[in-house]
């Protein structure tokens, strides 16, 4: 139950949606005064009285009820206190019946949302730089998913453009197919790299010839293309497997290869396509950005061409509710630009299209750029987490069985989390002694307040049940609350698309948990007390479970 809805209902305020009323409720982080709180300050120009006067006034209409046990009045706040063993029984009834689904709603109502994540470029490395966009979208996959949206997950490929000429020409030049066939996506890379390094004038025109026999269909260059693209997709198939992230469809920027021209024929029919130096442009100057380059004088589309088709694809395709593009903020000024170009010519549905921008990752010694030569592939960092996790747990826990299996899912997790932690937005500095932390706030501690929870009822052999009037302790009912505020979160995490949220959340609920376990007898309580405890420590394990899941974070059972 949702109990910042049960309360939002109760309150009526002219000229405020309940929806305001529940986004306004607040969890205070004293319970001392009441478990939830709406501060009145921002309807105090509304309603023209003090805030003061507001909460005064609307606690008289509020009655206090089975649910609601008090209801006070504080320096401008409406405080609500919660009929504590009456929340306690119900969060806890709620997550033993829905179990893995605790915290799933039908708010999406099978509306589709499309995401567009990870989106590698095809012989160029994965690098680090992907990880954010790669782990974010997948966990907004998620979520989505759980609120009963329908989700289309898109890799769209970086596959089309000049440089795949330059790669083919490269081959052709320094190539070996045995070599290329062990070597994969590495090898390829190379002589990508080789061939920036060292092609000359000659090799440059071979490679605009290359280009545009692959443009024009000629069977041997596409081969070679569609070889290289083959390698890729298996390198990043099997990452994308160890963090368990899918996608629906690859349709990459090739795909669009011949759904351009009928955009190009709109602009031009809707008057918004002019010419500019020779180049095809929309001018953007009205709304303070530069142009949006459609064709450049030689003739050939752009990034932001194959975004327009692939906009009006999806949506053609899919009729999406919303659109998301979890990409870079360097980008911004593209997305922006595009989204504009759509909404000129008449999309009603630009607005559904959401660029969700995230910071950089870069790693302590400061390597990430491609252009230096100095790039970190993430399949590197992945390895090496998770041997260092390894080297944990042997140290720890030496006797644990199926160590491989549990350092793969401390590794992985640990990568994940700490790409998912901080707000999307912020640069981070990716720490591998940070994320691996067993008492920092990080996937481990998750992981190993859940390996706890699961040891204590592994030892009980009983799965407790919540009695019906037990008033549980204060350590005891944060944990209850904490349990509580589950569903909220998954919705948040879904509107803001912060899935930190949810990577917060799970923390903030093991630190509440671990307190309580620190503070409490459990294996040696009695009656009541144990019941409830037990059944405490089931439905905490369940709902980091979920949160973790949601992140695409497994959860070793010991460690
Ligand atoms: N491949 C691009 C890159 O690495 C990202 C593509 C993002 N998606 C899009 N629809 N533009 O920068």
């Amino acid at each position: 139950m949702d109990y910042k809805e049960y309360i939002a209902k109760r309150i009526l305020i002219s000229g405020v949606s309940e929806q305001q009323i529940y986004t306004s409720i607040e969890l205070p982080p004293n319970s001392d005064v009441g478990d939830y709180a709406l501060p009145c300050f921002k309807f105090a120009k509304i309603l023209r009285k003090s805030p003061a006067a507001i909460a005064e006034q609307l606690k008289e209409s509020v009655p206090s009820d089975e649910i609601i046990s008090e209801v006070s009045a504080v320096n401008g706040y409406l405080n609500f206190k919660i009929n504590k063993s009456g929340l306690a029984a119900r969060t806890l009834a709620e997550i033993s019946a829905m179990r893995g689904s605790y915290g799933s709603s039908d708010i999406g109502n099978g509306k589709t949302v499309c995401i567009d994540y990870s989106s590698v470029n095809v012989a160029k490395p994965f690098h680090i730089g992907h990880l954010s966009t790669t782990v974010l979208g997948s966990a907004l996959y998620k979520i989505h998913k759980f609120l009963g949206y329908n989700v289309v997950g898109i890799n769209h490929l970086g596959d089309y453009g000049t440089q795949f000429g330059k790669l083919i020409c490269a081959y052709k030049h320094w190539g070996d197919k045995g070599e290329v066939e062990k070597g994969g996506i590495h090898a390829v890379n190379e002589l990508y790299v080789r061939f920036n390094r060292e092609a000359t004038e000659d090799m440059q025109t071979e490679a605009r010839e290359y280009f545009r026999l692959i443009e024009s269909g000629d069977r041997e260059a596409n081969e070679i293309f569609e070889w290289f693209k083959s390698l890729t997709l298996e390198y990043v198939k099997k990452i994308y497997n160890r963090l368990g992230v899918t996608f629906d469809s690859y349709a990459g920027e090739r795909f669009y290869t011949d759904k351009m021209q009928p955009v190009i024929d709109e602009l031009r029919e809707k008057g918004l396509l002019k010419e500019s130096e020779g180049a095809q442009i929309v001018d953007l100057s009205d709304y303070n950005m530069p142009p949006c380059l459609i064709l450049r004088s030689d003739g050939a589309s752009l990034y932001a061409t194959r975004d327009l088709a692939a906009a009006i694809y999806r949506k053609n395709t899919y009729d999406f509710y919303k659109c998301l593009y979890v990409v870079a903020y360097q980008q911004n000024l593209h997305f922006q630009q595009v989204f504009k170009v759509l909404e000129l010519m008449g999309k009603s549905w630009a607005k559904d299209l959401v660029h969700v921008a995230y910071g950089m990752v870069s790693l302590e010694d400061g390597a990430m750029s491609t252009r230096a030569g100095k790039v970190v592939w993430l399949e590197e960092v992945i390895t090496r987490c998770v041997e260092k996790a390894r080297a944990i747990i042997e140290e720890k826990n030496p006797s644990l069985e199926n160590k491989d299996e549990i350092a793969e899912k401390v590794g992985v997790g640990a990568v994940i989390f700490g790409a998912l932690y901080n707000a999307k937005i912020k640069d981070i500095v990716f720490s591998y002694d940070k994320v691996l932390s067993f008492e920092g706030e990080t996937g481990v501690y998750v992981q190993y307040t859940c390996a706890r929870a699961n040891s204590v009822l592994l030892k009980s052999g009983e799965r407790g049940c919540c009695p019906q009037n037990y008033l549980p302790e204060a350590e005891e009912f944060e944990v209850v609350k904490a349990l509580a505020a589950f569903p909220d979160t998954v919705k948040e995490a879904a509107e803001k698309y912060e899935p930190c949220y949810i990577a917060r959340y799970a923390v903030d609920l093991a630190q509440k948990y671990n307190k309580f376990y620190i503070g409490y007898k459990i294996l040696t309580a009695e009656g009541d007390a144990k019941q409830f405890r037990l059944a405490l420590t089931e439905a905490t394990l369940q709902t980091l479970k979920n949160a973790l899941g949601l992140l695409g974070i497994g959860v070793p059972e010991k460690m």
